[in-house]
């Protein structure tokens, strides 16, 4: 009967197979043939991805490969290269039966029927496009090793975010190297937050797969749709063409990080007039058309994404001649800039204008709480701003350790954009910055305390002990609001929280940017 198929079909009928559990014997010669999948880029993306598919369809081999020996050596260890809360029992539940990680990229490339690329996809920082387009040396090594070691028909999949028209791109360097193989090239962007990523994976609004409306690209559409329908209905499994899957990816994320600059510049007019920011947002959001997610105001959205995507977003927008699109999404950024800016003069100005050889305790530092991710955290643009008026930093993060902030403080803007594991440690780390491990310690004799990730530890430290403890003034600064500011008041703080009725002290203190 084998001979009768071709090998397309031969490769969904192994994955359909086992989602309908068939029974029979010659069935079962299909299945032992298992599906092999391979995810170049072991990162916050690739890992928990497959590690999900690989728990999902046990019927399938999943490899994840990456270049960096560091980062294979920690996925095979007990200590896992990322925090993400469910993450380790996953990987443990499959990692030596049906999910295995390694550094020899082109093995595993060679022997699979896909190939996930999710390699980075960072902001260009030199020659064309620099500061704003997406750079794909990355993404480009990776399609040229493909080609180089392809044996056998491959579905390649961009699970990166890129900019629109890159699988174009992609299918050029494949088809021109291609000795006769045939690549499908699919787009299926990663929808992923950190923190959430395992529950947001085994749960997604919805999975995106867009490809070729030709009969080999619905082919390869359907078998992609075949592995997500191991445990994703398939009412959510979007099937679009390429350009839409890549630039709803990018939208996405655009009005993402929109909705969190429309609030943070909210939150700028509530200080000045008296209003709240919780209780506006929570007035808004109640209408059904707006809805109540995604609209903290904050000291300004971090991760390696947002900013990233939107400065691409604005790159394609100014390559396709619509500038005025461009400076509309261009606006969510200077936004976000500004309130980190706001932020570190609100807090400058209130401490008489200096902050000079003043302890600051930094309560946080990752970008958002339960991830140890510091990438274009806001921590490092105020800790930035604050040393620069020779503030003396006590930071604290549960996840982040002393190597990884002194590397952040210390590079050039952009630089931290660039993966930091494949990065020399910078030969000189900053002064006056100490980082420690413990809330407790970073307070002590303190005269200010600014929280930068709203952890929940936070929520509830010995702020009494703590006010016993630091200079007086004692200052909070809260750019999580996740401290109770009518409690710390009746201990005796003076209290900013963001977007909040302010304390008559600050309210003489000119705040702006
Ligand atoms: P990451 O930096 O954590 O991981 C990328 C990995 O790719 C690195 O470990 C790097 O060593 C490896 N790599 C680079 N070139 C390689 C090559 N030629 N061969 C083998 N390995 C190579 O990045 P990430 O956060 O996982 O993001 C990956 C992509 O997914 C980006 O495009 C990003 O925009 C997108 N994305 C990220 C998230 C997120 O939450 N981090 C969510 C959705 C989408
Ligand atoms: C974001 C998107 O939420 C994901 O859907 C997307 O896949 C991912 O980017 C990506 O493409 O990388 P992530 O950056 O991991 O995920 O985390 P978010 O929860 O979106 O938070 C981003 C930033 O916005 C954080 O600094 C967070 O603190 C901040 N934020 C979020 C706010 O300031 N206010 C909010 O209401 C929500």
């Amino acid at each position: 009967m084998q001979n009768h198929l071709n090998d397309e079909f031969v490769f969904r009928y192994k994955l359909i197979g086992s989602v309908e559990h068939i029974k029979s014997g010659k069935d079962q010669l299909f299945l032992s043939k298992m599906v092999k999948i391979c995810c170049i880029g072991a990162g916050y993306v690739g890992g928990p991805t497959m590690a999900v598919i690989a728990l999902k369809c046990p019927n399938i081999q999943v490899a994840v490969v990456d270049i960096s020996t560091a980062r294979i050596n920690a996925w095979n260890s007990d200590t896992l290269p990322i925090y993400e809360p469910g993450l380790d029992e996953v990987v443990k539940k499959c990692r030596g039966k049906n999910l295995s990680f390694s550094t020899d990229v082109e093995k595993h490339v060679a022997e699979s029927d896909i190939v996930f690329v999710s390699v980075n996809t960072p902001t260009k920082t030199q020659g064309l496009g620099a500061g704003k387009a997406a750079d794909l040396t990355y993404w480009e090594s990776a399609a040229r090793m493909i080609a180089d070691v392809a044996k056998s028909n491959k579905i390649v999949v961009e699970k990166s975010t890129v900019p629109v028209k890159t699988a174009e791109a992609i299918e050029k360097i494949l088809t021109h190297n291609s000795k006769g193989i045939n690549f499908s090239i699919l787009s299926n962007p990663e929808f992923l937050a950190e923190g959430t990523a395992i529950s947001d994976l085994l749960n997604p609004d919805r999975v995106l797969i867009g490809g070729r409306e030709t009969p080999e690209g619905k082919k390869a559409i359907e078998t992609l749709r075949d592995v997500y329908a191991h445990w994703v209905p398939v009412d959510r499994i979007l099937c679009t063409n390429l350009w839409s899957a890549e630039l709803s990816k990018l939208a996405a994320n655009a009005f993402l990080a929109q909705r969190i600059s429309s609030v943070n510049a909210m939150s700028a007019l509530c200080e000045a007039t008296g209003a709240d920011v919780s209780q506006v947002a929570h007035a808004v959001g109640k209408d059904t058309r707006i809805g109540p997610k995604f609209l903290n105001a904050s000291v300004g959205f971090g991760g390696s994404c947002f900013q990233k995507d939107i400065l691409n977003l604005v790159y394609i927008c100014e390559c396709n001649g619509i500038p005025e699109v461009a400076t509309y999404w261009k606006q969510v950024i200077k936004v976000n800039d500004y309130q980190k800016t706001r932020f570190v003069n609100r807090i400058v100005s209130s401490m008489f204008n200096t902050v000079s050889g003043k302890k600051i305790a930094v309560l946080g530092f990752a970008f958002k709480k339960d991830t140890g991710d510091t990438r274009e955290t806001p921590a490092i643009d105020v800790c930035k701003g604050l040393i620069g008026d020779k503030a003396k930093l006590s930071i604290y993060d549960p996840q982040v350790n002393q190597d990884q902030i002194q590397r952040d403080l210390s590079m050039k803007k952009f630089d931290w954009d660039h993966p930091v594991h494949l990065q020399p440690m910078s030969p000189t780390s900053v002064k006056d910055v100490s980082v420690v491990w413990d809330a407790y310690t970073a307070t002590k004799d303190a005269h200010g305390i600014c929280i930068l990730t709203e952890w929940d530890e936070f929520k509830n430290l010995d702020y009494q002990k703590i006010f016993n403890d630091m200079q007086k003034p004692a200052f909070v600064f809260d750019g999580r609001n996740v401290v109770d500011a009518e409690k710390l008041r009746k201990i005796g703080f003076i209290v900013y929280s963001i977007g909040k009725p302010l304390d008559d002290w600050l309210k003489d203190m000119p705040a702006v940017a």
